[in-house]
């Protein structure tokens, strides 16, 4: 039965389709709406709407909905055409006429924006926690290995002296810049727009300032048209941010994958995090950075997937936009999954410490070499072009600079001066 139903259904295949996978969907946002139904029911009983022992009515069945879905026991069958039909279905079962009055002065357009809202900053708070996890595991490598010489690559080819602690740290001193977005993406998150019902408001005389406090929501979208098209643009403005964390995680992992290699050997995993090959007995495969590394690169698509179907839409509710749950909702759970795996592989990664030792690597040091000579006196022009005739006719003998060590813009790597950044960039610093 449809929340809409006026005597003749939809058949079967409409059905089917116009549902899709939408309720699998909506059992992410579930526990959303129900916080969301709990703020709309004493709003309108504050108003008037509802009398004090209806409201309380609904407020605890809400609650206990609330416990269901907490202990996984919500669902949300064939025959209910979203989460939306079947709290409204669940209420109306236990309490009669008070449960149907609970969609009084509110659509479903703006139940599921409320829902999407709330559930996206917690989304976004969790990435956001996640990567500061990473973060702070990158900053205790670059701490702990800091000194570990790495050869440094422009081109791919050999070309400065780097270390670990340089590495480790530029991937998490890049989160930073993640981070400034996923605070933006959550302040656009943070308006409310409940009450702005299909999309164009409520001639009973709502109280949005309450479910805006209620909610914990920092404001609210105060014109209701606005509101909704908010619709896709929370999605795609969040997915801009959860890209921008794939894509410096993507980086990473690609950095793993190569320096896991044997053509360089510079990094290496505990055999429980790595796989093997079926036919050759000496693989040790870096499985989970590569997954990791196709996961964020797919990430990245998201952002332009949402806006290729959000495009053209004009303004007011249409039901494309259901689909852009598909694409966000699967979008949270893969970059969670691909930060936890980073953060608990990263607390096992072994670095090669005599990487250098290998005279291929005797180049990296020519910039060194040269930087003393014109301390000594020899203009660099004129260094530069003896270093690299002894280069050609092999007398090239490198003076081995601590540049590694020191290699950070002020002297140092800053390390303290990072995770102070860090510590501002995110509204909660704890
Ligand atoms: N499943 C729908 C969505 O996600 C819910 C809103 C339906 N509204 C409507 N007018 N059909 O967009």
């Amino acid at each position: 039965m449809k929340l809409w139903d006026k005597g003749s259904s939809p058949d079967e295949k409409t059905d089917l389709f116009t549902v899709g996978n939408d309720r699998e969907l909506d059992l992410l946002l579930v526990k959303y709406d129900l916080q969301a139904s709990r703020a709309h029911a004493r709003m309108l009983g504050k108003i008037g709407l509802l009398t004090e022992a209806e409201t309380a009515d609904l407020v605890r069945e809400i609650d206990a909905l609330m416990d269901e879905e907490a202990a996984g026991r919500f669902t949300i069958e064939a025959g209910f055409e979203d989460m939306h039909s079947k709290i409204e279905y669940l209420l109306t079962e236990k309490l009669g006429d008070t449960g149907k009055k609970i969609h009084t002065a509110r659509s479903r357009n703006d139940q599921v924006l409320v829902a999407l809202q709330l559930y996206l900053k917690d989304a976004l708070s969790d990435v956001q926690h996640q990567v500061r996890m990473l973060f702070d595991r990158l900053l205790e490598l670059a701490e702990k290995h800091q000194a570990v010489p790495l050869p440094g690559y422009t081109h791919l080819q050999v070309a400065m002296p780097s270390s670990f602690g340089l590495w480790f740290s530029a991937y998490a001193e890049s989160l930073i810049d993640d981070v400034y977005l996923l605070e933006a993406a959550r302040r656009v998150a943070d308006q409310n727009p409940l009450g702005s019902a299909a999309g164009y408001g409520s001639s009973f005389p709502i109280d949005r300032e309450f479910t805006t406090e209620a909610l914990g929501f920092e404001t609210m979208k105060y014109n209701v048209v606005a509101a909704q098209m908010g619709r896709g643009k929370v999605e795609r403005t969040a997915a801009t941010a959860l890209a921008a964390v794939a894509a410096t995680l993507g980086k990473l992992a690609m950095d793993i994958c190569l320096y896991m290699s044997q053509n360089f050997g510079f990094v290496s995993f505990p055999d429980k995090l790595t796989t093997g090959s079926s036919i050759m007995p000496h693989k040790k495969n870096p499985d989970i950075f590569e997954l990791i590394r196709g996961k964020c690169n797919l990430l990245q698509a998201v952002p332009g997937q949402l806006g290729l179907l959000t495009t053209n839409l004009p303004s007011g509710y249409h039901r494309d936009l259901q689909l852009t749950k598909d694409l966000l909702l699967p979008a949270v759970e893969n970059l969670k999954s691909c930060l936890e795996m980073a953060h608990t592989s990263l607390g096992e990664i072994q670095v090669r410490e005599d990487i250098l030792d290998d005279p291929k690597y005797d180049y990296l040091y020519s910039v060194d070499t040269l930087n003393q000579r014109v301390l000594e006196g020899v203009p660099f022009r004129d260094a530069y072009r003896d270093m690299a005739a002894a280069i050609a006719d092999g007398s090239f003998s490198p003076v081995k600079g601590a540049a590694h060590t020191h290699a950070g813009s002020l002297g140092n790597l800053c390390l303290d001066r990072i995770a102070d950044k860090m510590a501002q960039a995110c509204a909660d610093p704890a």
